[in-house]
């Protein structure tokens, strides 16, 4: 039956099976069906879209979030200065501030304190009551037209309730609840709320222009002519309101006597609120004095930014432990007493190494302060009271708590070199099966930990060699019974997450087997370059080749050292045959390499900006080496062609004053299709 439950259901299901589908036809270039049946999957959304708008989601893959967009933002000038804003990271700064402008302006001056929205800059131009253009802070002289988003979020007014030329400028932002939503239909998801509005902005869609972006603005400053009877800040937000403009409610009037107290109320309200602040803004109300005050090239003096301190707690430290991580690496962790800051309890923090004890001069027993850096990672700050038990400064082990191998100095840290060391197989099993590496899904840490303590799993390869019933049950009373807590249902899942790793393009296998310097992105360049197998790599370690390293971009000496090293190391050879064994692609694809033609032979390519697609732009450069071009990593004269992807970077401008062929990464497989179809234009 057609309820709404079953169609909204369904429309989800459409969404997240499409862009699984695309994510393995354009990321991984593996198609996983027909473009018949893809298309008729999309045609279903599309008319489900149709006949129930207010089921489609913002995100759907038909609305172009991710597909068949034009990145190519074009430039404005600005005609107001578009300046940021000074730091300051304690209630005294923000108080010398104050000190200062009332030196500069006379006694008599106030001010306004306002909450840092963690969004983006846009600057809006009004002509005549009716918005004209918008455009992002961009270097402050220059930035990106986005009017065509600015259009689309509701609360910016396309017409003003006067007919004035203004320009005004506010931060965009998505709300914390919204950016939930959002993120949870993303195949990449963004970290951060900001960070997702920012791609929601830039993205021009030409094929939607007209449905809502999920971002708001507060808009917090204004410049128009008319507007000299305005002397006071607080005049100007009562004047960008009446004009129709979304202004933040949370302004304070602010003076020396209160700032403290405004603060620890921002602070405290900070966490109700549905959107970020990075800190408050205080602001010089008589728009006179900030002409006195005046601006450096960089901020305006008037103004002064006051960044949250990270909240700190007492705590006491128990104990301190050192882990062994999968390269070795000793990390000192302290276990402390439990407190609970910014509605996390928080009992280990870590230490780092020795460096960082010894400055803190840190030992067990002391009474500290704890914070969570980026209002995250838990950190012991300082030491508040020594502790009376007489201990000293804690000092790291000679030997490796784990194996008793002694420990290696590199650097400010410690190491163990034992390869075989139990800790530091787990970390390379658990390191393996992580999502950036073979993306186990289902197999976490604790299964390991438990296929470890069980016996049955060394290495990593030891995964594709399991026994299910076997390692699954064990023998209690002459009987095999289940291990606790593995039923049928979650053994079967862990075996379906492993055997799915076999399918894994051999740049994650390269990526994952634990080389130090060897993660993904270093991978795809290594493969780019056509070193596209273990057997290459073996054979650059034994000719000691580090030339053939080096000379890829961004692999160093050291990295190309390290390499060396690793693929003449006799335990990682054996892995790597292991694996061979269990049928992972330890190459890429021989269909991968193909060439195709050579139709582009003769033209000289580069990239820039990132490419939609590829994770990775240099990849998207294989398709047209494939056809004879030859690739180039800086744009020159001689180069004649450049792909450009979104935010391009400063060879775009390079290219255009030699007049290289543009080809926008929206346009590129339609380019490729021509050259495969003989077309030339
Ligand atoms: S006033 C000349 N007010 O913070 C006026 N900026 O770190 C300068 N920001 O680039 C800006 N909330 O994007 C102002 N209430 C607010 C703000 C605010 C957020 C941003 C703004 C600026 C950045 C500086």
């Amino acid at each position: 039956m057609d309820t709404l439950k079953n169609v909204d259901s369904r429309m989800r299901f459409l969404e997240a099976e499409l862009v699984r589908l695309s994510d393995a036809y354009y990321k991984q270039n593996r198609p996983l069906v027909s473009d018949a049946e893809y298309d008729k999957l999309y045609d279903e959304l599309l008319q489900l879209e149709t006949k129930y708008p207010e089921l489609k989601s913002i995100t759907s893959p038909t609305s172009g979030i991710s597909s068949d967009l034009d990145t190519f933002l074009t430039e404005g000038e600005h005609s107001v200065p578009v300046l940021s804003l000074d730091k300051a990271y304690s209630a005294e700064e923000v108080k010398a501030f104050i000190t200062r402008c009332r030196k500069e302006c006379g006694d008599g001056v106030s001010f306004t304190l306002e909450e840092k929205i963690d969004g983006l800059s846009l600057v809006l131009y009004y002509e005549n009551g009716h918005l004209a253009r918008g455009l992002t802070r961009g270097n402050g002289h220059i930035g990106n037209d986005v009017t065509i988003s600015a259009r689309r979020i509701k609360s910016i007014p396309q017409k003003l309730t006067k007919n004035i030329n203004i320009a005004v400028r506010g931060e965009v932002y998505m709300r914390n609840s919204e950016f939930e939503r959002i993120n949870k239909t993303l195949s990449e998801p963004y970290s951060n709320a900001r960070n997702l509005a920012s791609g929601v902005l830039r993205r021009i869609d030409k094929k939607d222009t007209a449905s809502p972006l999920p971002v708001d603005i507060f808009i917090y400053e204004g410049w128009a002519d008319e507007m000299s009877e305005i002397k006071e800040h607080p005049e100007m937000l009562d004047l960008l309101k009446n004009l129709g403009f979304r202004t933040n409610p949370n302004v304070y009037n602010c003076t020396e006597d209160n700032i403290e107290e405004l603060i620890a109320e921002c602070t405290k309200k900070r966490t109700t609120l549905d959107y970020d602040i990075d800190g408050l803004v205080l602001k010089l109300n008589n728009l006179k004095s900030r002409e006195v005050m005046g601006h450096t090239g960089h901020h305006p003096r008037w103004a002064i930014a006051y960044k949250f301190e990270s909240p700190t707690l007492k705590s006491k430290v128990l104990s301190i432990d050192v882990s062994v991580g999968r390269t070795g690496r000793i990390t000192p962790v302290a276990t402390l007493e439990p407190v609970t800051l910014l509605g996390a309890t928080i009992t280990k923090a870590t230490l780092h190494n020795s460096d960082y004890i010894n400055t803190l001069e840190l030992a067990v027993g002391d009474e500290v302060s704890v914070s969570r850096r980026g209002d995250v990672i838990p950190a012991v700050e300082e030491v508040l009271e020594k502790n009376t038990l007489g201990n000293k400064t804690y000092k790291l082990p000679d030997i490796c708590p784990v194996c008793g191998a002694p420990l290696k100095e590199k650097g400010a840290n410690l190491f163990c070199v034992n390869p075989e060391c139990p800790s530091r197989l787990e970390g390379e099993i658990i390191y393996f099966i992580s999502k950036d590496c073979m993306d186990a899904d289902g197999v976490g840490p604790a299964v390991i930990a438990d296929l470890i303590s069980w016996g049955w799993v060394k290495d990593y390869t030891d995964l594709y060699f399991i026994d299910y019933p076997k390692v699954f049950n064990t023998e209690k009373n002459g009987v095999m019974v289940p291990h606790r807590g593995y039923g049928e249902k979650k053994i079967n899942i862990i075996k379906n997450a492993i055997q799915k790793t076999k399918e894994k393009p051999f740049s994650r296998v390269l990526a994952s087997v634990g080389i130090e310097g060897i993660a993904l992105s270093t991978a795809e360049k290594l493969i780019g370059a056509g070193i596209d197998s273990f057997d290459k790599l073996i054979e650059i370690a034994k000719n000691n080749d580090i030339e053939a390293l080096v000379k890829i971009d961004e692999i160093g000496e050291i990295t190309a050292r390290n390499i060396i090293e690793a693929f003449k190391s006799p335990t990682l050879l054996y892995k790597i045959n292991r694996l061979k064994e269990a049928g992972l692609h330890t190459a890429t694809l021989d269909s991968d390499n193909e060439m195709i033609s050579n139709a582009l032979a003769g033209q000289s390519w580069c990239v820039t900006g990132s490419i939609m697609g590829y994770k990775n732009p240099d990849l998207a450069l294989e398709e047209v080496k494939k056809r004879g071009a030859r690739v180039v990593s800086g744009v020159s004269k001689k180069t004649t062609h450049l792909l450009v992807g979104s935010a391009p970077g400063s060879k775009l401008q390079k290219a255009t004053g030699f007049g290289t062929t543009l080809v926008k990464d929206t346009e590129y497989a339609e380019f490729l299709r021509k050259a495969d179809e003989g077309i030339t234009e």
